[in-house]
């Protein structure tokens, strides 16, 4: 596990975009694993100017996100696909073909998870899957207690997770109750992973997952099993 400090956000966002520009410059046709949260806005945006600087092109790039909530339509604001068309996808060269979303609305829910599996298969696996951290140590949905052998699936959000992501919506009700997310063996299949975190509040979370015990109690210690896993954090979040 590599791990990098950067000393703010704004540090961490460049160098986050700088591995993913260096990533599709060196293979164009990059199958890219992309997050949403607060975390990687800063990174997208840093992307989105590189496009603008014509430093940059997504043509040929394909993409697969982590999850989205069960239920939500799509047209909501605070969907995950409404977020990475806004973040990203709308401000860039990225092929509308070339991006994968799961469909939490998907009439049938077994049939999306093993369709996204068999299309992240069919492209060749994901090149670089960025992941954030949550408080709990989830990664993508995969909350405390998930198999370290799941593959994309429906999970059952946590009431932690819920107030963390109540974002727009007005009031947790509105908040899903679950939401379909690659696994984590998913996850780990990626041949590169970019891990992403700031601020003092994932301090305690990143001791555990970084340094102690690989245990599915906290989902992202499973990368410190993965060959190629960088972290960046920024000094905040690196506490101590
Ligand atoms: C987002 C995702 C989540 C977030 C995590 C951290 O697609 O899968 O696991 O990465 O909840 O969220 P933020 O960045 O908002 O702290």
């Amino acid at each position: 596990m590599k791990l990098l400090i950067a000393k703010d956000y704004d540090e961490l966002s460049t160098r986050a975009a700088t591995l993913v520009i260096e990533t599709v410059k060196q293979r164009p046709v990059a199958v890219l694993g992309l997050a949403t949260g607060a975390t990687p806005l800063g990174m997208y945006a840093n992307l989105v100017q590189s496009y603008a600087r014509l430093e940059i092109s997504f043509t040929q790039v394909r993409t697969f996100n982590l999850d989205d909530y069960v239920g939500l339509p799509r047209l909501s604001p605070d969907s995950f696909y409404q977020y990475m068309h806004r973040a990203f996808f709308s401000q860039t060269d990225v092929r509308p073909e070339n991006i994968y979303l799961l469909d939490g609305t998907a009439h049938n829910l077994t049939d999306e998870c093993v369709n996204y599996e068999r299309y992240i298969e069919e492209v060749g696996g994901i090149d670089l899957q960025i992941v954030g951290i949550g408080r709990d140590g989830h990664l993508g949905f995969c909350e405390p207690g998930t198999s370290f052998e799941s593959k994309t699936f429906v999970a059952k959000l946590t009431e932690s997770t819920r107030q963390a992501n109540a974002g727009g919506l007005q009031s947790l009700d509105e908040v899903p109750k679950r939401a379909i997310t690659m696994g984590l063996s998913t996850i780990m299949s990626a041949r590169k992973i970019l891990l992403l975190a700031n601020g003092q509040a994932k301090t305690d979370i990143l001791r555990q997952a970084l340094y102690g015990p690989v245990t599915e109690a906290v989902p992202a210690s499973i990368l410190q099993r993965h060959p190629d896993c960088t972290v960046i954090l920024d000094a905040l979040a690196a506490g101590e």
